[in-house]
């Protein structure tokens, strides 16, 4: 069987598989030029690299300068093409897009948030623009309004389902109707919308479907249902190249299916994460206290929030699991061991083309 590429816009990749970009700080340079080099895409995520300061103005200028330090790095272990990911929660998303056009990224994904001035902040046609969405009436709007105001079309569209780790764009009650929300359920009813601007624009509009994809045999489905490619993230954390330190690695390996919730975040949307000591800890004591000198965050009311998810992801980045909110996918448990991004390639691709 023939592989097929995955084509974003003005990029292409020989395998169609996207990581997704992780926040805070586990999909960094490291794990983004593994997959590029494999022959995928890998994402930067921008989340959370500024380290904790005392104002808005000095938060803005180091999460940018950190932006440039990862763009620098990937560069230098790949020439291939490596993808940022943005969420539009973030007070300073724009300024950290602009960092990220201006250091040449030719792929900006955009999630938690509607994209729809985006095409006014990057208007080089270059550069691939590709939200991500949860149901077909969210992308028919942004089509809608890039098509009114910008004669645009985004270059591809992620489509992630309830399975994903991080935040969902899913409720609470949607959540506990997975069924009905399922990638297989979701996809054609996007790929409908997609195609009356296909059409009008005469180009195909790629659709990358993500959550709870784990093997080849997934990946054979969804690419057999319609989709151009899959993006995956959980499995890509237990890789040698991933940016987290080991006990988080490890604390995927020692989980068990009933350990992986769904949380309320500050951010306003549910996020699927580890059921580990920091989650039993904020169910017994309902909030943590929160000290904000800026608000990283539009949708987070930090008065009222029971704990600073900034604060809390990075924890785990550094190692500190108990203070540690561990984002992750609902296949978590599944994985059994570390392997490098090269070997989950291989695995995945020998998987799908049995499939
Ligand atoms: C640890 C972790 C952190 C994540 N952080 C982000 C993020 O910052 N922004 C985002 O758009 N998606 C985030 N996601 C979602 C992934 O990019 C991806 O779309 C999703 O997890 C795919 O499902 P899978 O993990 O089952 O493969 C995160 C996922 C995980 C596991």
């Amino acid at each position: 069987m023939t592989i097929p590429e995955l084509k974003i816009g003005t990029v292409t990749a020989a395998i169609p598989i996207v990581q997704g970009g992780m926040g805070v700080r586990v999909s960094l340079s490291s794990l983004a030029a593994a997959v590029t080099n494999a022959g995928g895409i890998g994402t930067l995520s921008s989340i959370g690299l500024g380290d904790f300061v005392d104002s808005l103005t000095e938060y803005e200028r180091i999460s940018r300068e950190a932006l440039e330090y990862e763009i620098e790095q990937v560069k230098k272990k790949t020439s291939g093409p490596v993808a940022i990911n943005f969420m539009g929660v973030l007070s300073n998303v724009n300024d950290l897009i602009k960092t990220a056009v201006d250091r040449g990224i030719q792929i900006i994904v955009f999630g938690a948030g509607l994209p729809s001035s985006l095409p006014e902040l990057v208007p080089d046609p270059s550069v691939n623009l590709v939200p991500i969405v949860s149901s077909a009436r969210v992308a028919e709007l942004i089509l809608r309004v890039w098509d009114k105001r910008f004669k645009r079309t985004p270059d591809a569209v992620i489509l992630e389902g309830p399975l994903a780790g991080g935040h969902l764009g899913f409720s609470r009650e949607q959540l506990e109707r997975l069924d009905e929300f399922s990638l297989e359920r979701l996809l054609p009813g996007l790929l409908e919308v997609l195609k009356k601007y296909e059409d009008a624009y005469g180009r195909k509009i790629p659709v990358i479907t993500g959550g709870g994809i784990y093997d080849g045999r997934d990946i054979a489905r969804m690419l057999k249902l319609g989709a151009s490619g899959v993006q995956m993230a959980t499995r890509f954390v237990c890789t040698v190249e991933c940016d987290v330190v080991d006990s988080f690695k490890q604390a995927y390996l020692d989980a068990k299916e009933e350990d992986i919730v769904i949380i309320e975040s500050p951010v306003g949307m549910p996020g699927r994460a580890l059921r580990n000591e920091f989650i039993k800890d904020l169910e017994l004591r309902g909030k943590f206290p929160v000290q904000c000198p800026y608000r990283c965050l539009t949708a987070c009311k930090a008065d009222h929030a029971n704990y600073c998810i900034a604060k809390v992801l990075l924890n785990s980045y550094l190692g500190d699991l108990k203070n540690g909110l561990i984002f992750c996918g609902q296949n978590a448990h599944r994985i059994d061991k570390i392997v490098t991004v090269k070997e989950l390639f291989t695995e995945l691709i020998a998987g799908l083309a049995a499939a």
